[in-house]
């Protein structure tokens, strides 16, 4: 029996019907602002979706959707983000989330366990949305090939892993369940030749684990035939479902909303009440727009046809799709490809897609294929308008109250060719940087009838190049059509008002010469067609480590998987947004400065204040104790008073019932300002003399000497840019005051909660025994929550200490993103001194780190970036100067590396530099100045166990480096477009912070009565497996199963004092204590032991216990006793030791685009012997992957005039996806790394080395860039920018193009 739902949209509402893992959800007055990802967390308490950046943009809230498609018979599942969807298009819907796949309560999903079992999770913010994604893959293909796995991933982004485990996750998922079907024959072989007990145990994805699609949605004609129309929230969501009602609600309400449903577009308008009526007209389901209708000279589509619906019909349906190449179909499938991911193709129409404002690929597509667009209105039913005609007046519908209604595209007669391209600065999940269509017709002869050239993405619509057409009509088919072509293009765009104008039309220019090739050689078949674009590959990888003997009794050494990986693949696993709200909590938001630097003239809060909801309004005035904070000095106000310094610096904080609420009355609160001078790059402050005092002086030899005694000098500029975290999970805070004794609650995902701990504190005036400060897991760090979250924590304390309830503060990802330290910017003058034959004798270095507006911990930066540029290689005479410049942006801070990245990118650059200006091979020249074993380095260090030279050798073997350079020079040889460079780098990273003080830990191990034993230590679990290996110690120690270990959370409670989570030494300093607190507990234990030898560990506590003996102990570690002192160079020890590495790197290059792919990248990394080998090739791999971004695709940007950060998410702000990390990813733990001074087990810190090795992705791209010069007779050393984007790799490539665009 199922109920008839009331559908006469005239009278009463109808109630939204949809189901949730199952379960039905019935909603009578449901909000159209509401989001499914806020129903789904605040509502139904399903937390297990994340909401990383609400923009679509990161695959953290990925969900399946299932509908009954009745027409076809058949259920169709689909991914989505959750963020964006609104809850009222799910009408008749089912909606799947992670806890509907898996749990641990009922048994994890295959995928669930293999992202566990293949180390595929590090945080685990990304992963319930990458399990999402990997399972609807598999509900809709039980066989789906690596390409197909590789393609849906694209719309997932992990700041952790570096993506190769979490493919591999997903490829044992596969229909044998052992993997098998994803292997060459010769690993298939190998796996199938093995013993049956050595054998994978098949792990196949099982279908009766699935939620079973709700029968009543697939009975009910109602959902989809019916029209319903939903009111709340001040809104009237109408869902007509034929054209006529459209028509009707139209005449109704002329000023209401056409969505589509998918929302991606107009979602954000709804959300921020900014619609012009309250009526929104959804039309998913009007038949008439989601027919696709094949007619004798083309296809019309139907505006509510999506991108996935329409792939699928002109894969499946359409004939000419296959009839042959470069046509309308095929050139129409390659621009719905790259149009963002699986999730936004799978819900964005075309009619959304054409009808909104700003650029988008298929409007170029349009343009060039001379579609046309049917429009109805209450006034003239229907109309039919050239798209042409239609992009004239820009991006609108002729009349306001038109809708469109399908688009009509001519499909290819005889003699018609196609063709479509698009560049974005990221391949996979970008919006193009410029895209073009190529329209061509040739008569009889093969002589040019008529060609269009349309480029769009330069300035605000697509355009036709009419020149292009004029010149090329009835001209014949060959080459020398081109550079007129080229300089028609040039003179037409040139007055363009767009940013990167130059490298935007040279990609025109590229992308004419590229269409009309291909095209031409489709019409007059050559011997061989020009190869365009990169070579197609797949990801592939090798790990090599000792693994232990499974039956060895350490529980150190082995490559165990994450301890809490059950619990984050099913979506349990708790972050701060994830804890249950308090029946009184209250949320914040900020006021913050629209202004880089200015004075506060006044401050008005009363419209806000007068807004429903909102509760009260803090600033500096309710700080009951000090008001400012700061690692070195207290500089920093937690909310400005007087004067800002840059654009998104607190200001104040409106609390109210709802984070909504707070939002949006905080944007009432009116500032004035009066503007001060402002500061924002290096250069600009070396005019200004904008910087602290502090001067880091390293020296070694007298360099003038060396300079003036050298063979040959060298001068030159490396810069280096900003970098996001990106971190998924954006920085959050809860704050619960109690009102007895002044305690209160922290719980916040910092990696100091010491820190947050103290300034909570002294914010409050209260002593630091009454802050608890707890956290469970954090997602995501690499240095960017520390002194941040000092202010999230800070601002939501004060908040709920005004108000006496629990506060919430969650950033957004834009605030986060907009506000927060970044790493530092750097601007270097090198004048280096060698031989002929490429000695380095001298070297001096001035060094500028862009701080932002606070020195904050910039000096210790700089002093360790200047280390790092120090440590590889000797040089006799030696000055390094560095200084740190104050700037009008946000504060910069620590990042993985802390300065190493950029210290040793410099010195690297360097090395290459000279290499280059003595034409001697850039390895040898770093073999011949590498420091040798028992060297002294001017630290004062005697490198002992020098590890670098095996590791860097044992890389070039591993890749064979000689004979895969010369075939590169072979490839580049034969190649006129793609080149490819090879580069080794290495990376020396020192482990043990220089302050001694800061080399101590404690810990707290409790054993219960029934055995089982509680660790607690000071070190914060952020992604690098700290926990994990905690547990492996503590369970090596005591001799017990690491099941019988657990570590819950770390707060200030059960250990104080702890030093911050950071700078790869924080696995060997807990470990130490947990260490001596689990040997304490163990000696104490032994005369018992040994009047019960026999005994079970369970057996031993119980005696224990009633023996009356302490089951509790804490431990203590210091390392080292000498600390280091920058301003006593060379004295005192600096570190405990070093982590060493290699990598090779081989690069290609798209010549004429500026894309790059890495084609294989192999790394030789010791971490001594490693605690945990898995979770250290998963540091390695991450962090390498973090670094290519830093070099290449990161660019943080920012507004000249006000400051403000405008590279705001993901969707502007492009981290390496899949599609980026190397095609072949081989990496090696250095067999039997010796040395000593590893005070754990012989491992290795290896949380941020690896990063370092990135740099070498540079330097293969500056080989690849000069071969391609090279072809030019360009010989000179090009100085490639960083980071390396498409666009200064192109400009590089120079050609007769760039060189007539310059
Ligand atoms: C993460 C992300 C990545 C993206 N990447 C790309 C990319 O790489 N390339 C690219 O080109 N685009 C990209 N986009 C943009 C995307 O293509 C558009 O957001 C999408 O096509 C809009 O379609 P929709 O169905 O969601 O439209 P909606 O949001 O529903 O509507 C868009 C607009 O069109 C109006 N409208 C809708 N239908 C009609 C109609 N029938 N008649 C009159 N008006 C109508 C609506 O009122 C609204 O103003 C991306 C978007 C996101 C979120
Ligand atoms: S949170 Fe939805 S895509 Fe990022
Ligand atoms: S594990 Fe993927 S973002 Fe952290």
């Amino acid at each position: 029996m199922y109920k008839t739902y009331k559908s006469n949209m005239n009278d009463e509402p109808t109630a939204l019907v949809f189901f949730v893992n199952g379960k039905r959800v019935s909603i009578e007055n449901p909000d159209p602002k509401v989001t499914l990802i806020q129903y789904l967390r605040r509502n139904l308490y399903l937390t297990g979706t994340k909401e990383a950046c609400s923009q679509g943009a990161c695959g953290a809230c990925t969900v399946m959707l299932s509908y009954y498609n009745h027409h076809q018979k058949k259920i169709i599942h689909y991914s989505g983000n959750a963020c964006l969807t609104l809850l009222c298009s799910l009408h008749g819907m089912s909606v799947t989330t992670v806890e509907g796949v898996g749990s641990t309560r009922n048994g994890l999903h295959p995928i669930q366990r293999n992202m566990m079992e293949n180390h595929g999770i590090q945080c685990g913010f990304c992963t319930p949305g990458m399990v999402m994604t990997m399972y609807t893959l598999f509900r809709n293909n039980p066989e789906p090939s690596q390409a197909n796995m590789e393609r849906a991933l694209e719309g997932n982004l992990c700041r952790c892993t570096g993506y190769r485990p979490i493919l591999e996750a997903f490829k044992k998922s596969c229909p044998c369940g052992l993997g098998l079907c994803q292997q060459s024959a010769e690993e298939k072989k190998e796996i199938e030749d093995k013993k049956t007990d050595e054998k994978p145990t098949p792990d196949k994805y099982d279908t009766t684990q699935d939620v079973i699609f709700p029968s009543e949605l697939q009975k009910s004609l109602e959902f989809s035939q019916k029209d319903a129309m939903f009111v709340g929230g001040g809104y009237k969501w109408l869902r007509p479902v034929s054209l006529n009602k459209l028509l009707d609600l139209r005449t109704k309400f002329p000023n209401s909303t056409i969505i589509m449903g998918s929302q991606t577009a107009i979602g954000s308008k709804i959300r921020n009440n900014t619609l012009p009526s309250p009526e929104i007209i959804c039309c998913t389901q009007v038949l008439e727009l989601r027919r696709i209708v094949e007619e004798k000279n083309g296809i019309t589509v139907g505006s509510a046809v999506t991108f996935a619906q329409m792939e699928e019909y002109l894969r499946g349906n359409l004939k000419e799709t296959k009839d042959r190449e470069c046509n309308v179909a095929s050139a129409l499938l390659e621009g719905l490809r790259w149009i963002g991911a699986d999730q936004l193709r799978n819900v964005a129409t075309i009619g959304g897609h054409l009808m909104s404002v700003g650029q988008h690929d298929l409007q170029t597509f349009m343009l060039t294929v001379g579609a046309e667009l049917n429009f109805i209105s209450p006034k003239i039913k229907s109309k039919r308008v050239a798209y042409e005609k239609f992009m004239t007046n820009g991006v609108h519908a002729p009349d306001p109250s038109d809708i469109l209604i399908s688009v009509y595209i001519p499909l290819n007669k005889q003699n018609e060719y196609m063709m479509f391209t698009k560049q974005p600065s990221r391949r996979g999940m970008d919006w193009a940087v410029v895209n073009s269509g190529m329209y061509l017709r040739v008569n009889d002869k093969k002589d040019i009838e008529a060609l269009r050239f349309c480029v769009g993405n330069i300035e605000n619509k697509p355009c036709i190049i009419e020149q292009v057409s004029n010149i090329a009509k009835g001209r014949s088919l060959d080459e020398k059509l081109i550079p007129d072509a080229c300089d028609v293009i040039i003179d037409q765009l040139k007055g363009c008002k767009a940013d990167s104008l130059k490298y935007k039309i040279s990609l025109a220019c590229g992308f004419f010469y590229k269409l009309y090739k291909q095209i031409s050689e489709t019409i007059k078949p050559t011997n061989g067609k020009t190869d365009f674009g990169l070579t197609p590959s797949l990801s592939s990888g090798a790990q090599y480590y000792d693994v232990p003997n499974p039956e060895a009794k350490e529980i150190v050494w082995k490559p165990i998987p994450h301890a809490a990986g059950k619990s984050l693949a099913s979506g349990e696993a708790i972050f701060i947004d994830d804890i249950p709200q308090y029946a009184n909590e209250l949320s914040m938001w900020f006021v913050t400065s629209t202004k880089a630097h200015a004075k506060i003239v006044s401050i008005d809060t009363s419209a806000a204040l007068a807004m429903p909801g909102v509760v009260d309004y803090v600033d500096s005035r309710d700080i009951p104790g000090s008001k400012t904070f700061g690692p070195l000095v207290h500089d920093i106000p937690l909310f400005a008073d007087k004067e800002v310094s840059y654009h998104g610096q607190p200001i104040g904080g409106v609390i109210a019932e709802t984070r909504e609420i707070a939002r949006a009355a905080a944007k009432l609160v009116k500032v004035e300002y009066e503007n001060l001078p402002t500061v924002f790059t290096i250069d600009e402050a070396i005019e200004k003399k904008s910087m602290i005092e502090y001067v880091a002086n390293h020296t070694n030899g007298d360099v003038e000497k060396g300079l003036k005694e050298a063979e040959m000098t060298l001068e030159g500029v490396i810069e280096t840019g900003a970098q996001e975290h990106m971190y998924l999970e954006p920085i959050a805070a809860l704050v619960v005051p109690k009102i007895e004794d002044k305690e209160i609650e922290v719980f916040i995902n910092t990696q100091e909660a010491n820190g947050v701990q103290a300034d909570v504190g002294q914010f409050l005036g209260i002593p630091y025994n009454r802050v608890n400060v707890r956290v469970k897991r954090i997602g995501g760090s690499f240095g960017g929550k520390a002194l941040d979250t000092i202010t999230a924590s800070g601002v939501a304390a004060v908040a709920a200490w005004k108000v006496n309830r629990p506060v919430r503060l969650i950033y957004t990802r834009t605030h986060d993103v907009k506000t927060t330290c970044k790493r530092h910017p750097t601007k270097t003058f090198y004048k280096a001194g060698f031989s002929k034959d490429g000695r380095v004798t001298a070297l001096s270095v001035d060094l500028y780190v862009n701080a932002g507006w606070n020195n904050g911990i910039s000096m210790f930066v700089l002093e360790l970036g200047m280390v790092a540029m120090e440590s590889t290689f000797d040089i006799p005479n030696y000055k390094g100067t560095g200084r740190v410049c104050l700037t009008n942006l946000p504060s910069n801070g620590a990042f993985r590396g802390f300065g190493a990245p950029q210290g040793t990118f410099i010195i690297q650059s360097i090395m290459y530099d000279i290499a280059k200006q003595i034409g001697v091979p850039n390895d040898k020249l770093r073999e011949m100045n590498t420091y040798k074993e028992g060297d002294k380095n001017i630290h004062g260090m005697v490198l002992k166990d020098f590890n670098l030279p095996v590791c860097w050798e044992d890389c070039k073997k591993q890749i064979k480096f000689d004979e895969i350079s010369k075939e590169i020079d072979e490839f580049n040889s034969k190649n006129k477009y793609r080149k490819r460079g090879i580069a080794m780098s290495s990376a020396v990273m020192s482990i043990g912070y220089p302050m001694v003080f800061m080399c101590q830990a404690g810990a707290l191990v409790n054993i219960y009565t029934d055995g089982s034993v509680l660790v607690s230590h000071g070190g914060i679990e952020l992604g690098q497996g700290l926990f994990t290996k905690m547990i492996q110690v503590a369970a090596t120690v005591l001799e017990i199963p690491v099941e019988k270990v657990y570590i819950s959370e770390t707060n200030t409670v059960t250990v104080p004092n702890a030093t911050e989570t950071g700078g790869s030494f924080v696995t060997d300093l807990n470990g130490g204590a947990v260490m001596n607190a689990c040997q304490i507990l163990k000696d104490r234990l032994q005369p018992l032991r040994d009047t019960m030898p026999e005994a079970s560990w369970e057996q031993l506590i119980q005696a224990a216990y009633f023996s009356r003996i302490s089951l509790s102990a804490s431990g203590f570690y210091k390392s080292r006793g000498e600390g280091y002192d920058f301003q006593k160079q060379g004295e005192g020890q600096y570190c405990l030791y070093n982590s060493y590495g290699a990598a090779c790197t081989v690069v290609e290059i798209d010549c004429l685009t500026g894309e790059h792919q890495i084609l294989r990248a192999d790394i030789v990394f010791d971490v001594g012997k490693s605690l945990n080998p898995a979770i250290d090739v998963g540091q390695i791999e991450g962090g390498y992957v973090q670094g290519t971004g830093l070099m290449t695709l990161e660019k943080v940007m920012f507004d000249k005039d006000s400051g403000e950060v405008t590279s705001y998410g993901p969707g502007n702000y492009k981290v390496p996806g899949i599609r980026n990390i190397p095609k072949e990813f081989n990496v090696t733990l250095l067999k039997e790394a010796r040395g000593d001074n590893r005070p754990l087990y012989s491992s290795k810190g290896i949380g941020e080395p690896p990063l370092l090795l990135a740099a070498g992705v540079h330097l293969a791209l500056r080989e690849a860039v000069s071969a391609a010069r090279k072809d030019q007779g360009l010989t000179n050393n090009y100085r490639l920018e960083c980071p390396a984007t498409p666009e200064k790799i192109r400009m590089g490539c120079a050609g007769p193009m760039v060189k007539k665009v310059r």
